[in-house]
């Protein structure tokens, strides 16, 4: 049988959950229910078990001698990023930077390539969907180059406004930088339209991938993006971990953002020369434990497979939405359609959102309430916080159906 007409095997939670020690926690005796993956997911043992082989067997600086535990450490370090640029589909994984998250990615986009390219004039598109991450560092531009910040607005259901575009990009855009999946409303965006749009233009793209390479399968080259972060600890793993993809070119010709050791190829006192990519970009003693664990999370993710990781999101995000709407004191926000990841917003009338998710914590469930860093997005919904579940590979319908329980009784006691 062809391989497109086989329909896509369900992901089995409950096993997966046997990969996860963090699940044998109780919080007060109760299971542990994550809801909380948009902010950092729970790791497998395979991975805190590579993490934790590393030190025992192998640590030792990278790229710095010429012993065996120096040599072996490189070329685990290596490995690492060829198997994140294979997957997300980058043709050289030297295109690859290992970054502590996705804010420092987007840093070094903008110190490395903002502050030596745009001038007084020029402008850099964002949508009023970024997390702060990727709105701070544009600011820090604007006020220190004199460019102009351009905001594609949302519509009611929180949907970008796409045909504002033609009259937000013009020859002035000289970059796009847009969220893929919203960390508050779930929303999944065309990006792909976005970057057409910006190319006709000239203007370079990043894709602020945070919360989309998790869960959907994402492939840079196909989209045409000339820059791309994620954090790697919200794809399973280890915290203090996270990349930036950048076309070859443009890193080449691009500022180092922190200069040191081990990004150079020569110094003298007079003048240094910068080392190759990717390591021109990662100076100092990375987190090498840490980017081997990254590696093992991507492989762990190839084996369950990513396009089985969203439809089992699409299912259990659909099922939560279909269970909540049955109460009118629910405020559900984000778009009603599979342009979604497992985010659900929402609020209970009445009642404070730290008040629900204190209550949810008493029962063992995990969720963030707060401004989720998008204050702007918050206040463009005409609100200022809200409670947030966020679903991933572990998660179960009996969990939701425990969550909705939960939320009942929280109607209840307010
Ligand atoms: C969409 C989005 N972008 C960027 C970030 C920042 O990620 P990090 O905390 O890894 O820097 C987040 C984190 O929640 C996010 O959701």
């Amino acid at each position: 049988m062809e391989k497109h007409k086989v329909a896509l095997e369900s992901l089995d939670p409950y096993r997966i959950r046997n990969d996860f020690p963090i699940f044998e926690r109780k919080i007060r005796g109760k299971p542990l229910i994550y809801f909380d993956n948009a902010a950092t997911s729970q790791k497998p043992k395979s991975i805190i078990e590579v993490e934790k082989r590393f030190y025992e067997e192998t640590n030792a600086n990278i790229h710095r001698a010429v012993h065996t535990l120096s040599y072996e450490s490189t070329v685990l370090y290596e490995e690492s990023h060829k198997k994140v640029a294979n997957f997300i589909g980058a043709k050289n994984w030297r295109e690859i930077i290992f970054t502590r998250n996705a804010t420092e990615s987007i840093n070094l986009v903008a110190y490395g390539w903002g502050l030596h390219n745009l001038r007084k004039g020029d402008e850099v598109l964002i949508t009023i969907m970024e997390h702060h991450s990727n709105i701070v560092p544009w600011q820090m531009l604007r006020d220190q180059k004199g460019i102009t910040l351009k905001i594609l607005d949302i519509d009611d259901e929180g949907r970008l406004k796409l045909d504002e575009l033609p009259r937000l990009i013009s020859e002035r855009t000289k970059l796009v930088s847009v969220i893929h999946a919203s960390n508050v409303l779930g929303t999944v965006n065309p990006v792909r339209h976005v970057i057409n749009e910006a190319k006709k233009v000239g203007a370079l793209v990043l894709v602020d991938a945070a919360q989309s390479i998790p869960h959907i399968p994402v492939n840079v080259t196909e989209l045409g993006c000339d820059f791309l972060v994620a954090s790697g600890h919200k794809m399973l793993g280890p915290t203090g971990t996270g990349f930036l993809y950048g076309r070859y070119e443009i890193l080449n010709e691009m500022e180092p953002f922190l200069y040191g050791g081990d990004m150079i190829e020569t110094v003298t006192i007079e003048k240094s020369t910068w080392n190759e990519l990717p390591w021109k970009y990662e100076a100092g003693t990375p987190n090498i434990a840490g980017g081997i664990g990254l590696g093992a999370a991507v492989d762990y993710l190839n084996r369950i497979g990513v396009e089985k990781i969203f439809k089992h999101e699409r299912e259990i995000v659909g099922y939560s939405l279909e269970r909540m709407s049955d109460f009118p004191w629910i405020e559900l926000y984000g778009p009603r359609g599979n342009d979604r990841v497992g985010v659900v917003l929402f609020n209970i009338s009445g009642v404070h959102p730290h008040d629900v998710a204190g209550i949810l914590d008493e029962e063992g469930i995990a969720v963030r309430s707060g401004h989720h860093c998008a204050q702007p997005l918050m206040r463009r919904l005409g609100m200022d916080i809200a409670v947030r579940a966020s679903f991933y590979l572990y998660n179960t319908k009996e969990e939701v159906d425990k969550f909705v329980e939960v939320l009942r009784e929280v109607r209840r006691l307010f």
